[in-house]
């Protein structure tokens, strides 16, 4: 009996399908290849309470089904996609504070511990990186913390910036540390690369101004945005404890469902990129 029946037996009765053996292989022959670019709910096979259950489960990351729904959707898709598909995601997640008790931070350790079943997410900060002086780039070349964290973009594969807000607008500190990275490879850090940018201020829009603000950049760096959700904590003095642990259920709930869908999308990136190999 084959793997694909053991795996999928219970999933395809919840979906109200035929689960016998021959009944998922021929389900699987039937509807393969899905398109890379086509999330498993959008797939057009589904009934509408189908689409619904795998986008609800997918949102909640409910621990019995998101596995399940993540290799019928890599069973779904060309033969070399799902070896890389099933591959961890990893992912670097960027603060734009170097303040200790930072928010951003803060954030940015809650996505960690958050990440869903197949994504890692290591946190870098921005610590050593000097104001950009086109003399010392001249002089020294890139210094060494830029080379540093440039080694740990070009290690994963999608990057995930948590910005602050200053006067509405994007952190001078780190727009800094974009803009030197940008002068050691920008080709090789940012194009194509995929990115989603979530934020904490302790106003009541939340990053709302500043995720805006890095978009100009964002697009001429010419990174692949996710935009299938958006994490914009408001109020973060209230959202996270003394320790600086997320402590806001909403929020938390919130962070959860935009990794799921980024993990998604970060995992569609690789399979795209693997097949165009
Ligand atoms: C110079 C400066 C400007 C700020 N401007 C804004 C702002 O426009 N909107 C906002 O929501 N918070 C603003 N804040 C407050 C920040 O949200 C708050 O300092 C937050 O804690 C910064 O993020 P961090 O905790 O990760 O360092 C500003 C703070 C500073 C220092």
């Amino acid at each position: 009996m084959s793997d694909n029946f053991f795996r999928f037996h219970d999933l395809f009765a919840q979906l109200g399908l035929p689960n016998s053996p021959e009944a998922i292989a021929a389900f699987l022959n039937q509807h393969r290849p899905l398109p890379n670019d086509t999330l498993l709910a959008d797939a057009p096979f589904w009934d509408e309470a189908q689409a619904q259950f795998i986008r609800e489960k997918k949102l909640q990351d409910a621990p019995e089904w998101t596995q399940l729904i993540d290799q019928l959707s890599e069973a779904l898709r060309e033969t070399p996609d799902i070896r890389n598909a099933g591959s961890t995601c990893r992912v670097l997640a960027l603060s734009g504070s170097l303040r200790h008790a930072s928010f951003n931070t803060a954030l940015a350790r809650a996505a960690q511990s958050l990440a869903p079943q197949g994504m890692d997410i290591e946190v870098a900060t921005l610590h050593g990186i000097p104001l950009y002086d086109g003399d010392t780039e001249a002089g020294e070349g890139i210094p060494a913390a830029v080379q540093q964290l440039k080694a740990q973009i070009l290690n994963a594969d999608a990057l995930l910036m948590v910005t602050p807000e200053y006067n509405n607008g994007v952190p001078g500190v780190f727009k800094n540390g974009i803009d030197w990275l940008s002068r050691a490879d920008m080709k090789a850090i940012f194009a194509k690369r995929p990115t989603g940018i979530i934020g904490a201020s302790m106003s009541g829009f939340g990053t709302v101004s500043s995720q805006a603000a890095w978009l100009p950049t964002l697009k001429l760096l010419g990174v692949t945005l996710y935009s299938g959700g958006s994490v914009l904590v408001s109020r973060a003095q209230n959202a996270f404890n003394a320790e600086g642990a997320l402590t806001d259920e909403a929020t938390r709930k919130n962070l959860g469902a935009y990794l799921s869908g980024f993990h998604e999308f970060v995992r569609l990136s690789k399979a795209a990129k693997s097949s165009a190999q």
